[in-house]
C-alpha cells in the first residue's frame, strides 16, 4: 500500500528519499570521545590489519560498483593495493591469494550466492574476509571473520539504492581505518573527510530538492532507445551504476563509460541526439575536470545531447550542457554520494513513465541464491 510506501509509488522511490537518513545512520557512532575511527564489529586486531599487503574486493552488480569506488579510496588513502573482482569471476582464475590478503565482500543481502562461494573459497586459502553487508546475521557476514554493517534498514526495491550509498560509506569508512590502524600520511585528514562525510546527509537532501527538473529530463527521453553514460575516476563507476540502473528498470540499452576511453571506441556510438549524461568531477589541482570537458565537447560536436552533472559554481561547463544538473560541492573522491542521486531518479522516473513495474523488474531478483 501506500501507506507502508511513506506515500510513494513505489519502495524504490521511498528509498531513494530515505537516502539521506541512511547514510546518517552508516555514519552513527564511528568514533570514540577522542574522534578517533572505532568499528565496533570490525573483529580484526590492528595487528592483523597492519600485516595485510593486497585487498581484493569482491561483489555482484550494484555493490561490485561499491567496490570500484572503494579501491580509489582505500589505495589512495592506505597505499594498499587493492583489486576489485566480480564474485562470479573470482575463484575461476585461481587467484593469489594468503593470509596477508584481506578479501572484502559486498553484499546488500547478505546472500548472493556467486559471493558466497568466492569467500568460501578465500577462506579455504587463508586470507581474511570482511564483509560489508546491510543483513544482520546473513550468510556471508557469519561465514567472514569480520564484518560492517551499513544500517540503511530493510530494503525492499529490487534496484538497489540507499543499500549503495551505506556502501560507499562503509567503504570510505574501512579506507580511513585502514590508514588510522596504518599510519599513513594521510592520517592527519582522517578528521576533515570525516567532516565531509557527516555533511553528506545534507548534501543528499539538496540533490533530492531537485527532483523535479530530474524527473522532467527523464519524462523528456522516454522514447530514447540507448543512453550512455561517462564518468572519470570515482564518477567512473557512477557512470556504470547509472547506466545499471536504466538497463534494470527501464529497459533500456544503456552503458557507461570511461570518459578518456570514448576515443578509442565507443564514441562511434555517438549519433545524432543521443542522450549522454556526464558525471563532471570537481574542480581540483589535477587534470580531472579539463579532460572531462574536452570528453563532453567531443560527443556533442558529434551530435549527442549532454546532460552534465556538475558541481555548484562550475561555470566552465555551461557552454557545453544541453541540460545541467546541479551538485553540491564535495571531495572527488566523495562525489559518488551525490552524483548518483539523479540517476536514481531518473531511472525510476524514466521506467515509471514507460510503465513499469519499478519495485519488481522483469527477470531481476532481490537477492540471487544460485550460481
Ligand atoms: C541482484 C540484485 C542487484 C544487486 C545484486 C547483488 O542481482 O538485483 O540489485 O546489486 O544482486 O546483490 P547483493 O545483495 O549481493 O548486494
Amino acid at each position: 500500500s501506500s501507506a507502508e510506501k511513506d506515500g510513494h509509488d513505489w519502495f524504490m522511490r521511498k528509498e531513494i528519499f530515505e537516502q539521506p537518513r541512511a547514510v546518517a545512520d552508516s555514519l552513527l557512532g564511528r568514533r570514540d570521545a577522542s574522534g578517533r575511527l572505532q568499528l565496533d564489529e570490525m573483529r580484526l586486531a590492528d595487528e592483523e590489519l597492519r600485516d595485510i599487503d593486497k585487498i581484493i574486493i569482491i561483489a555482484c552488480g550494484t555493490s561490485f560498483y561499491a567496490g570500484m569506488v572503494a579501491k580509489y579510496a582505500i589505495e589512495h588513502w592506505t597505499r594498499t593495493p587493492v583489486e576489485v573482482e566480480l564474485a562470479s569471476e573470482f575463484r575461476y582464475r585461481d587467484p593469489i591469494i594468503d593470509a596477508t590478503t584481506l578479501i572484502v565482500a559486498i553484499s546488500q543481502s547478505g546472500e548472493t550466492a556467486d559471493t558466497l562461494q568466492a569467500i568460501r573459497h578465500a577462506r579455504s586459502q587463508r586470507a581474511k574476509v570482511l564483509a560489508i553487508c546491510n543483513t544482520n546475521g546473513s550468510s556471508i557476514p557469519r561465514e567472514s571473520d569480520a564484518v560492517i554493517y551499513t544500517h540503511a534498514g530493510p530494503e525492499i526495491g529490487v534496484a538497489s539504492t540507499k543499500g549503495f550509498l551505506t556502501q560507499l560509506v562503509a567503504c570510505y569508512l574501512l579506507a580511513l581505518y585502514i590508514a588510522q590502524v596504518k599510519g599513513t600520511r594521510f592520517g592527519d585528514e582522517i578528521d576533515e573527510i570525516m567532516e565531509h562525510l557527516e555533511a553528506m546527509p545534507g548534501h543528499i537532501e539538496t540533490v533530492l530538492s531537485g527532483a523535479d527538473a530530474v524527473y522532467s529530463l527523464a519524462a523528456d527521453h522516454a522514447s530514447s532507445r540507448s543512453v550512455l553514460f561517462l564518468g572519470r575516476h570515482a564518477g567512473y563507476p557512477v557512470a556504470l551504476e547509472g547506466a545499471l540502473k536504466l538497463k534494470e528498470l527501464a529497459y533500456l540499452h544503456a552503458e557507461g563509460f570511461a570518459a578518456g576511453e570514448l576515443k578509442h571506441g565507443p564514441i562511434a556510438l555517438v549519433e545524432d541526439g543521443l542522450p549522454v549524461l556526464c558525471v563532471v568531477p570537481p574542480k581540483g589541482r589535477d587534470q580531472l575536470h579539463g579532460k572531462m570537458l574536452s570528453g563532453i565537447q567531443e560527443v556533442r560536436a558529434r551530435g549527442a545531447r549532454t546532460i552534465c552533472l556538475a558541481e555548484e559554481g562550475d561555470t566552465s561547463i555551461e557552454p557545453y550542457a544541453d541540460e545541467l544538473i546541479r551538485l553540491p560541492k564535495v571531495p572527488v573522491l566523495l562525489q559518488p554520494l551525490v552524483a548518483i542521486v539523479p540517476l536514481q531518479l531518473f531511472a525510476c522516473e524514466l521506467a515509471t513513465v514507460l510503465g513499469h513495474d519499478v519495485d519488481q523488474p522483469r527477470n531481476l531478483a532481490k537477492s540471487v541464491t544460485v550460481e
